[in-house]
C-alpha cells in the first residue's frame, strides 16, 4: 500500500521545494542534531486494527516507513539511525504473525536495498542472527555487502535484537577469550557487543505511546535522551522525526555532571 493510499503524506522527496528543504535542514544544524538516533518502531499492530485490517498488514505499513525515515533522517544531518524490528522476545507471538514478519523482512531485503543504497545509506544488522532461515541471513548479509562503502547515514536494524541476550552473548565471548578477570572494563565490554563500532545512541524514540525500553540498547541506552510519542508507527512521519530532534535539541545533558550554568 502506498502512502498516499493510506492518506497521509506522500514519500518526502516528493514533497516540497529544495529551498524549503534546505531551509529547514540549515535552522536544525543551528541547534543539535543528535548523531545516533534509535528507533524502536511500535504500534503496527494497533495501526492496522484500528483500520480493520489484519497485523500484518500494520507490520507492512510499518516496513515501508522505514525507507520514508532513513531518507528524512539523513536530511536532517543524522549520522546513526538504528531500528529496533524484531525482539528476541517477539518469537512469543503466534507462529503466524512471526512468520508473516519474517517473510515481510526478507522481501523488504531484496526490493528496498538499491533504494538505501542510492540514498547513500551503509546497512548493518545487530541482533543474532544465527538463528534466523539461511534465505534471510544470506539476504541481511548480501544487503551490508552491497551498501558497505556508503557514506551519508549508518542505517543499523535491529532484528531479533535484545539488550539482556546481547550481554550474555558478550560475557560468552569475554570468557571465552580466557581474559583474566581484573581486565575486565567498561571499554571491554563495549568492544564485545553487537554495537562495537557505533556511538551510543543520543536519542532513543519509541512511538505508540508505550513508556518502557523492553529490553532495548539497556548497555548503550544508559545516558540517551528518550522521547516517547503517541503516534503508531506507520504514520510517523518526517515532521515527527524533527519534532523528537527540536525537542532533544533543547535538552541539557549532564553524564552524571553538575550543570555548566551552576557555578561554585
Ligand atoms: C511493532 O509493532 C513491531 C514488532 C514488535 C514486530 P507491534 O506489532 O508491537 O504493534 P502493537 O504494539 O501490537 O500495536
Ligand atoms: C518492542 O515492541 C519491540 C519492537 C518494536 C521491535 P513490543 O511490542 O514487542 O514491546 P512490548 O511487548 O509491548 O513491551
Ligand atoms: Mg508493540
Amino acid at each position: 500500500m502506498t502512502h498516499q493510499a493510506r492518506g497521509d503524506a506522500p514519500p518526502l522527496h516528493h514533497t516540497g521545494d529544495i529551498d524549503s528543504d534546505t531551509h529547514r535542514h540549515s535552522e536544525l544544524e543551528d541547534a543539535r542534531v543528535p548523531a545516533h538516533v534509535a528507533i524502536i518502531m511500535d504500534g503496527n499492530g494497533r495501526w492496522a486494527r484500528h483500520r480493520g485490517m489484519a497485523r500484518l498488514e500494520g507490520h507492512e505499513a510499518g516496513t515501508e516507513n522505514i525507507r520514508r525515515i532513513s531518507f528524512a533522517a539523513g536530511r536532517l544531518g543524522i549520522k546513526y539511525l538504528t531500528l529496533w524490528a524484531f525482539s528476541s522476545e517477539n518469537w512469543r507471538r503466534p507462529k503466524e504473525e512471526v512468520d508473516g514478519i519474517l517473510s515481510i523482512l526478507s522481501r523488504a531485503i531484496v526490493t528496498e536495498t538499491e533504494e538505501l543504497h542510492r540514498q547513500g545509506a551503509q546497512l548493518r544488522h545487530i541482533g543474532d542472527l544465527s538463528s534466523l532461515a539461511p534465505e534471510l541471513q544470506a539476504g541481511i548479509q548480501g544487503a551490508i555487502e552491497r551498501t558497505r562503502n556508503n557514506q551519508h547515514l549508518v542505517l543499523t536494524l535491529a532484528f531479533n535484537y535484545g539488550g539482556r541476550q546481547e550481554l550474555v552473548h558478550a560475557i560468552q565471548e569475554i570468557v571465552a577469550s580466557g581474559v583474566p578477570h581484573s581486565a575486565i572494563d567498561e571499554d571491554l565490554v563495549q568492544r564485545h557487543l553487537y554495537t562495537s563500532d557505533l556511538p551510543d545512541p543520543d536519542l532513543i524514540i519509541r512511538t505508540s505511546g508505550e513508556y518502557r525500553l523492553s529490553n532495548f540498547l539497556l548497555w548503550q541506552g544508559a545516558y540517551s535522551e528518550l522521547f516517547f510519542c503517541p503516534t503508531l508507527w506507520p504514520d510517523f512521519g518526517p515532521d515527527h522525526l524533527e519534532q523528537a530532534i527540536r525537542e532533544y535539541a533543547g535538552r541539557e545533558r549532564r553524564f552524571g555532571a553538575i550543570s555548566p550554568s551552576q557555578s561554585y
